[in-house]
């Protein structure tokens, strides 16, 4: 399979590529600023067109979304949460998955059986608010909804989408005492990839592959 992975120079995104080409795929690895990697900026609406153009007419069986920010951890209720987090946060979590995925349609198109996956976050689960983290949780919970939505939109066009969350991982977002390493996030993350089926479109999973609630 080609795949494109959106944020591959660390964390989830990286492992997910080495597993993935370990597993014999093409992996198209993208960075906003690595050496070596596609260019993205998903918070940049001309970022992604730009990336089709370059990617040729060659058919792209899945995209992972993965790119994401959680600037908000210390924000409290009082004083925190500035306007301008919200349109950041926003920017890159919700309107850069859409984008990405607008812009990766026709490739995805010419696929045989062609995957969405978007990576979102237990911290999206309206079943599992806890009232901290507004912006980061709002923004998942958007992500997971227009994976929905999409799900709906695209499956007459043959793209089925999932939404996952990849457990806690140890990364530079995840932080320290995680429970999983970004390895063993991507090898349950590369496993959901051959699930996700036309049948599954609409699925939130963890990383393991249990129903997530939403
Ligand atoms: N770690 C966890 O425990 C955990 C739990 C639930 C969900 N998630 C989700 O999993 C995904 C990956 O998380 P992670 O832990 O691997 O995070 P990470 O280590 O902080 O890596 C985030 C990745 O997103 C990229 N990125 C940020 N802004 C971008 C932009 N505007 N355009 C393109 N790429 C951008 C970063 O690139 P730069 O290096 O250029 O910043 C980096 O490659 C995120 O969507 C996150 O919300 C993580």
């Amino acid at each position: 399979m080609r795949l494109l992975i959106t944020g591959a120079n660390r964390g989830i995104g990286a492992a997910l590529a080495d597993t993935l080409r370990a597993r014999g795929n093409e992996v198209l690895g993208t960075a906003r600023s690595t050496e070596g990697l596609l260019k993205l900026d998903v918070a940049d609406p001309a970022s992604p067109p730009a990336l089709a153009a370059q990617l040729g007419e060659a058919p792209l069986d899945a995209l992972i979304c993965n790119a994401g920010v959680y600037f908000d951890k210390p924000e409290t209720l009082d004083t925190g949460f500035p306007a301008q987090m919200w349109a950041d946060m926003f920017a890159v979590n919700v309107t850069g998955v859409f984008l990405t995925v607008q812009a990766m349609l026709p490739l995805l198109e010419r696929a045989a059986t062609p995957k969405i996956m978007i990576i979102s976050s237990q911290m999206g689960s309206n079943a599992l608010a806890k009232g901290n983290a507004l912006i980061y949780r709002a923004s998942k919970a958007a992500a997971l909804n227009l994976g929905s939505n999409l799900a709906v939109a695209l499956k007459p066009r043959g793209i089925a989408v999932g939404i996952y969350h990849p457990g806690w991982v140890g990364t530079e977002m995840g932080g320290a005492g995680a429970d999983l390493t970004p390895a063993q996030s991507a090898e349950g993350l590369a496993d959901r990839l051959d699930a996700l089926s036309l049948d599954a479109t609409g699925c939130f999973e963890t990383w393991d592959g249990r129903a997530h609630p939403y």
